[in-house]
């Protein structure tokens, strides 16, 4: 097993480029499913989660061809509608194959996805969804076995809560349903919106993009045709981390192929701590700050502030002047890290949802262990300012969705090497 060993205390500097976003990536990946011809993907990211729902894909059948950050994906191919628990395991996201395959072939058997480090998870409001377009839902052996014999109904589908892949779930189901499908309280992500875009520009009617209200019209079980390559857009928590790294070493550092508007709270937040920006147009400069500002942070669903930075933004609390606050209000486990942090000399008090954070800490280096993805980067971004060495082990929670990220680093000057236990 790999990890990560980082010499902390010195300043970055220089440039690096921002990769695809994996988020958006992995429902563009399982919408292939419902497209009747190759789809050409450019700007994927090569992490681990692009590489298992590409394995997913193949193991149902479809023919696909990855290279440099390019895919071509033809799932015309597919006849197996099972996704088995050996691929699904390594991705909670693979559940994301649930609406697409049930939509074109009116049936499927998708595994059970399971609770995670950070939380729960649970997946009610998916399977509700497609409950109420008409399918029948069974929990059989660790599976969700689906079936709609004469195909998705439209429906009018009202989110208790917003959930990001559920409403991307619903919208591929409703891609192909029958008559239009109205979402209600449906996720803002950039994500979401670029899934919606690429549907709505290859034959897939849809209202209301980028609100929370969608209105789906659904070819009624016809495979949509795929007029032009689809790109990427950039990933908002990729750039928002190294933003956190250029802060806590309070360094210049430049992040290329961003998208800015998608990054807007996180700047915000940066900015209230006394950090300065230069923006161009595919191109952010975090320039180091005169002083270091506690922050209050409360997680929400976009354009609030996303809960993947949250752990990154706790390490940079470690090194403000002042005490910060971090309310997680989305998942009810999110702070693994925190233990990990204290270990390297972190003050953190936790209660229920909130960690209090004292300013100004003196963090030494220490054997550290990732929980979780988000969370292995923050213990990365404390090792860059401790004392000393750290070693972030378990780092393969990492490489499911950071390209490379110690050669981002070294090239941005950090003293980190991952070598083998
Ligand atoms: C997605 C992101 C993840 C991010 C999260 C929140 C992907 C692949 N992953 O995860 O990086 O941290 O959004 O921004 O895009 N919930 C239910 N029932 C459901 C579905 C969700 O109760 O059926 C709850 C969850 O437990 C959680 C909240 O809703 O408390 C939001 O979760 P959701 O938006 O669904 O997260 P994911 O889509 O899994």
């Amino acid at each position: 097993m790999d990890y990560l060993e980082i010499e902390g205390d010195n300043k970055l500097s220089g440039a690096i480029k921002i990769d695809g976003a994996k988020n958006a990536a992995l429902p563009l990946l399982a919408a292939t499913i419902l497209f009747k011809n190759e789809v050409t993907i450019d700007n994927l990211p090569r992490v681990n989660d692009v590489f298992t729902i590409l394995q997913l894909l193949e193991n149902l059948g479809a023919t696909t061809n990855f290279e440099d950050n390019q895919a071509k994906i033809d799932a015309s191919s597919i006849t197996n509608t099972t996704a088995i628990y050996d691929i699904v395991r390594k991705m909670r996201a693979s559940i994301l194959t649930l609406g697409p395959l049930l939509a074109r072939f009116g049936e499927c058997k998708v595994s059970l996805p399971g609770g995670c480090a950070i939380g729960q998870r649970p997946i009610d409001l998916h399977l509700k969804a497609l409950e109420m377009m008409g399918a029948e839902i069974v929990i059989e052996q660790g599976y969700v076995r689906a079936s709609v014999p004469k195909g998705l109904q439209g429906a009018t589908i009202v989110l208790d809560k917003i959930t990001v892949t559920g409403t991307e779930n619903i919208v591929m189901a409703a891609a192909l349903a029958h008559g239009e499908t109205k979402i209600i309280n449906a996720a803002k992500e950039p994500e979401v919106v670029q899934l919606c875009e690429v549907l709505n520009a290859n034959g897939v009617k849809i209202e209301g993009i980028g609100s929370d209200e969608l209105i789906i019209k659904g070819t009624g079980q016809k495979l949509i045709e795929a007029k032009k390559n689809i790109t990427v857009i950039p990933d908002r928590i990729e750039a928002g981390t190294y933003l956190c790294a250029g802060a806590i070493t309070n360094s210049k550092i430049t992040l290329n192929n961003v998208n800015h508007t998608h990054l807007f709270t996180i700047i915000l937040k940066l900015q209230e701590m006394g950090f300065d920006f230069d923006l161009k147009e595919n191109s952010i400069t975090i320039k180091p700050a005169a002083k270091i500002k506690g922050a209050k942070i409360t997680t929400s669903e976009y354009p609030g502030f996303p809960t993947d930075m949250q752990a990154q933004f706790m390490a940079l609390a470690l090194v403000a002047e002042g005490a910060s606050s971090i309310d997680e209000k989305l998942f009810e486990n999110r702070f693994m890290h925190v233990s990990e942090l204290i270990r390297m000399g972190a003050n953190i008090i936790l209660s229920n949802h909130t960690a209090m954070v004292e300013g100004k800490n003196e963090l030494n280096g220490a054997d550290v262990m990732a929980t979780d993805l988000r969370a292995s980067s923050a213990l990365v971004l404390a090792a860059l300012v401790a004392n000393g060495t750290t070693r972030v082990h378990r780092i393969y929670h990492l490489d499911r969705g950071y390209v490379t990220l110690e050669k981002k680093l070294q090239q941005l000057g950090a003293k980190i090497k991952r070598l083998k236990e």
